[in-house]
């Protein structure tokens, strides 16, 4: 039996809405946000407690603090590509963090951070690797899973979310046809979202607090394979990688979730998966 009453999920986007609905399904009270007013119904019909809330510099929206009075919160906002700084999405965690700490009823956050943390060039990479951040968004997310696993007001554990697919996310869907490719020899590092779901719900359930899990199925195919299958189980025109030497590839280790949680994935194979 699970401690929890009440769950709030920053984001009910592509992957917080199946979470709120699984969580619902377990009995628990979910609370779920969206930017968006018109998505405001879609949410109350799932049966969440719904709220228009936008994180920048501070949290705008309305009845913020019901939002946070809340035992758990879980973080799903995206780290966009096009912020023309990632420190803009530092400041978003940031508006959030101090929610949570104000809110005091708050004990557990859960962030979903990206595997895209880890160097290119680490050839296994798991959640003891130590590593230096590649680049400036690598870095901003190094700090605030550092700054969540710290916090003096609660505790939190971390998702490192592989490349999501599933649900209208078809893998290599935006490769078909392409040319010029590089990297037709690096591990694909994917994730069904049946899994980032399941992952998180296991992570609650059995309250497995202050650790990082990497969320990665067990099979890490070529681009090459992965993309080339896609196009030709659809139909599409064959992606052309160019040749290149061979380099050390990227492959995201997920026996922590197996280990910890005895976490058995529904889509090991991203490979089994193309649709
Ligand atoms: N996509 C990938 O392959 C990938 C890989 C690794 C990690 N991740 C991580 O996985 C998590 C879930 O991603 P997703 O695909 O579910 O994202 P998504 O579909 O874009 O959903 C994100 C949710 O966050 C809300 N949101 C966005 N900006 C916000 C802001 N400033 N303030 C408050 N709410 C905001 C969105 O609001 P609306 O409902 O209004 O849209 C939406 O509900 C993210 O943390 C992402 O960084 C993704």
């Amino acid at each position: 039996m699970t401690p929890f009453l009440s769950i709030s999920i920053l984001g009910c986007g592509w992957l917080g809405l199946p979470l709120a609905k699984v969580l619902l399904a377990q009995g628990y009270r979910v609370k779920g946000s969206t930017t968006d007013l018109q998505k405001i119904p879609v949410l109350q019909k799932a049966g969440i407690f719904s709220f228009c809330l936008t994180a920048s510099e501070k949290i705008q929206g309305n009845h913020v603090d019901d939002f946070f009075n809340s035992d758990i919160v879980v973080i799903t906002l995206p780290f966009r590509r096009n912020f023309k700084n990632p420190q803009e999405y530092y400041n978003q965690i940031q508006s959030i963090i101090f929610e949570c700490e104000k809110s005091k009823k708050v004990q557990f956050v859960i962030f979903t951070s990206s595997t895209s943390i880890y160097p290119e060039n680490i050839a296994q990479a798991d959640e003891d690797t130590v590593f230096q951040p590649e680049h400036d968004r690598s870095k901003v997310l190094l700090t605030i899973e550092k700054e969540l696993l710290s916090n003096q007001c609660f505790n939190a554990t971390i998702v490192r979310l592989a490349g999501l697919y599933g649900s209208g996310r078809k893998i290599g869907a935006f490769l078909a046809g392409q040319k010029d490719l590089m990297g037709a020899e690096s591990s694909v590092n994917l994730v069904h979202q049946d899994d980032a779901v399941g992952l998180i719900q296991e992570i609650i359930t059995q309250n497995v607090r202050g650790e990082i899990f990497n969320a990665c199925s067990d099979n890490h195919p070529t681009r090459r394979e992965l993309y080339t299958k896609a196009a030709r189980q659809r139909g599409l025109a064959i992606p052309e990688f160019i040749a290149e030497e061979r380099n050390i590839s990227k492959v995201v280790v997920n026996d922590k979730v197996k280990r910890v949680l005895g976490y058995q994935f529904l889509h090991p194979d991203p490979m089994e998966d193309i649709d």
